[in-house]
C-alpha cells in the first residue's frame, strides 16, 4: 500500500520541529506562533533556525563575492531541517535582481524533494469572502513543487549553440537578446504529485480531482500531465476525474467556487490559482501551505513578511497559525490541531480581538482604532485554549519573545 506523505511516518510521543522565524514580520507572526503554541503545548521539542535576506546580510559580510558560501540557508539550518521532524517557517524577504541570490525557500523545496504544495482555502467562519452569497469555500490545491520554471534552467543570453535545437527558434535568430527558461516536466513529477491529489481525495471522501493545465497549447509538458492524470485518474473510479484549461479555472473559481475539491497542477500554475483562491477566503492573511516531501515537510503561510510592518506587531497572525494547525495534522497531532482551528475560529467569530487587515476587510470605518496587534490577537487566541491563560500569560509571552528574538541578527 502507498505510505500516505501528507503524515510523518511514524507517530511518536515527542516530534522536534525547526521553526525559522525568517525575516521581517515574519518574527512578529512566529512570536504570535508561540504564544499560541506553548498554551496548546503538543509534545514537540523546538529548535531555532535562521534563513532569508538576514542570513543573506550577514554571509555577504563573511564572504567574498562569488563565493557559494554567500547564501540565505547556512549549513546548520539545512542540518536542522533535515533533522526534525518538520519545519514550521514564517515569512521570508526577496529582493530580485540582488547577484548570487537564491530565495531560500526555493532551496529548500528543490534540496528535500518537497514536491507537493499543499494549499487548502478554506473559508473560516467570521471571515468575510469578496464573493456574492457566502458560499462554502472549502478547496485544497496541490501545488508540483520541484519542476516546470521553477526548475532554474535558464539562458540569458541564450547562447549561439541553442537556436539551432529548435526550428522555432529561427524566428528569434535576428533579436537583440533572447532569454529562456526551460518549462521541464518529468513522467515521475507529474505521477507523484497527481497521486498525492487522489490518495488526499480518497482518504478524505471527496469526490473530484481538478487537473488544470494548457494542454491545448503547451502540448509536450501539460499534454503529459494531463496524460498522466487521466491514466491515473482509472485507479480511483470512485473519484470524479476533470481536466480543464488553467484560464478556465481562474474564472470559474471565482463564479462558481463550490465545484472545486481538490485541484492538482503544474508548479506556475499553482502558484497563480493558490494566490487566488486565498483571496476567495479572506486573503493570504488567511492562507496556510506545506511543502511536502518523503522524509520530512516544511511548513509556511502563504503571506510574503511584509517589511514596511516589519518589528511593528501589525499583521495578521492567522496564516501562521493555521499554518501550525495543519503542521500538527501532519505530525499526526489531530487533536491539537482541531483546538487550535476551533480557537482561531472562536476567535474570529467573537469578533473583538482581530488585526487591522481583519477590521478593513470587514468593511468597517473604524478599523484603525478597532485593531489590536498580533500578540493581542494571539493572546485572545490562547485564552480560548486554555481559560486560565491570563495567570500564565507574561511567563509564556517572554518566552515567546526570548524564541523570537531578532535583534542579535540586525
Ligand atoms: C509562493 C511564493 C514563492 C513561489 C516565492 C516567494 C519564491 O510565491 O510560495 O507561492 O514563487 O513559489
Ligand atoms: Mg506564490
Amino acid at each position: 500500500m502507498q505510505r500516505n506523505v501528507m503524515q510523518v511516518k511514524e507517530k511518536k510521543n515527542r516530534y522536534t520541529v525547526t521553526y525559522i522565524p525568517g525575516d521581517d514580520s515574519g518574527f512578529d507572526v512566529m512570536e504570535a506562533a508561540m504564544i499560541v503554541m506553548q498554551t496548546l503545548n503538543p509534545p514537540i521539542d523546538w529548535v531555532r533556525a535562521d534563513m532569508g535576506w538576514c542570513m543573506w546580510e550577514k554571509s555577504c559580510k563573511e564572504y567574498p563575492e562569488g563565493d557559494p558560501k554567500r547564501n540565505t540557508v547556512p549549513p546548520e539550518t539545512l542540518e536542522k531541517v533535515k533533522n526534525s521532524d518538520a519545519t514550521l517557517m514564517a515569512a521570508i524577504t526577496s529582493k530580485s535582481g540582488v547577484k548570487g541570490f537564491k530565495s531560500a525557500i526555493l532551496q529548500l523545496r528543490q534540496i528535500f524533494d518537497l514536491y507537493i504544495n499543499f494549499r487548502p482555502a478554506k473559508l473560516y467562519p467570521g471571515v468575510s469572502t469578496p464573493l456574492k452569497g457566502d458560499p462554502n469555500i472549502d478547496i485544497v490545491l496541490f501545488r508540483e513543487n520541484t519542476e516546470d520554471l521553477y526548475s532554474a534552467v535558464e539562458w540569458r543570453p541564450l547562447p549561439k549553440e541553442m537556436f539551432d535545437l529548435h526550428p522555432g527558434m529561427e524566428r528569434f535568430k535576428d533579436k537583440s537578446e533572447v532569454a529562456v527558461s526551460w518549462r521541464v516536466y518529468s513522467k515521475e513529477g507529474c505521477d507523484r504529485i497527481i497521486r498525492a491529489a487522489f490518495e488526499y481525495a480518497k482518504a478524505n471522501g471527496l469526490k473530484s480531482v481538478v487537473n488544470c493545465n494548457k494542454a491545448n497549447v503547451i502540448r509536450a509538458t501539460d499534454g503529459m500531465m494531463k496524460e498522466r492524470f487521466l491514466e491515473i485518474a482509472k485507479e480511483y473510479p470512485e473519484i470524479e476525474a476533470r481536466e480543464e484549461n488553467a484560464d478556465a479555472t481562474a474564472m470559474w473559481l471565482i463564479k462558481n467556487p463550490q465545484d472545486y475539491q481538490v485541484i492538482v497542477t503544474s508548479n506556475v500554475f499553482g502558484d497563480i490559482l493558490s494566490d487566488e483562491a486565498s483571496q476567495l477566503i479572506g486573503g493570504l492573511g488567511f492562507s496556510p501551505s506545506g511543502n511536502i516531501g518523503e522524509n520530512t515537510a516544511v511548513f509556511e503561510p502563504s503571506h510574503g513578511s511584509v517589511p514596511k510592518y516589519a518589528h511593528q506587531y501589525k499583521i495578521n497572525p492567522c496564516g501562521m497559525l493555521i499554518t501550525a494547525a495543519m503542521m500538527l495534522k501532519y505530525l499526526r497531532l489531530d487533536e491539537y490541531a482541531e483546538k487550535l482551528e476551533k480557537a482561531i475560529g472562536d476567535t474570529l467569530v467573537e469578533g473583538k480581538y482581530l488585526t487591522y487587515d481583519i477590521w478593513r476587510d470587514r468593511g468597517d470605518k473604524d478599523w484603525e482604532t478597532k485593531a489590536v496587534s498580533t500578540l493581542d490577537m494571539a493572546k485572545a487566541i490562547a485564552a480560548k485554549i486554555d481559560p486560565d491563560f491570563d495567570k500564565k500569560a507574561d511567563e509564556i509571552c517572554a518566552k515567546a519573545k526570548e524564541m523570537c528574538a531578532w535583534e542579535h541578527l540586525v
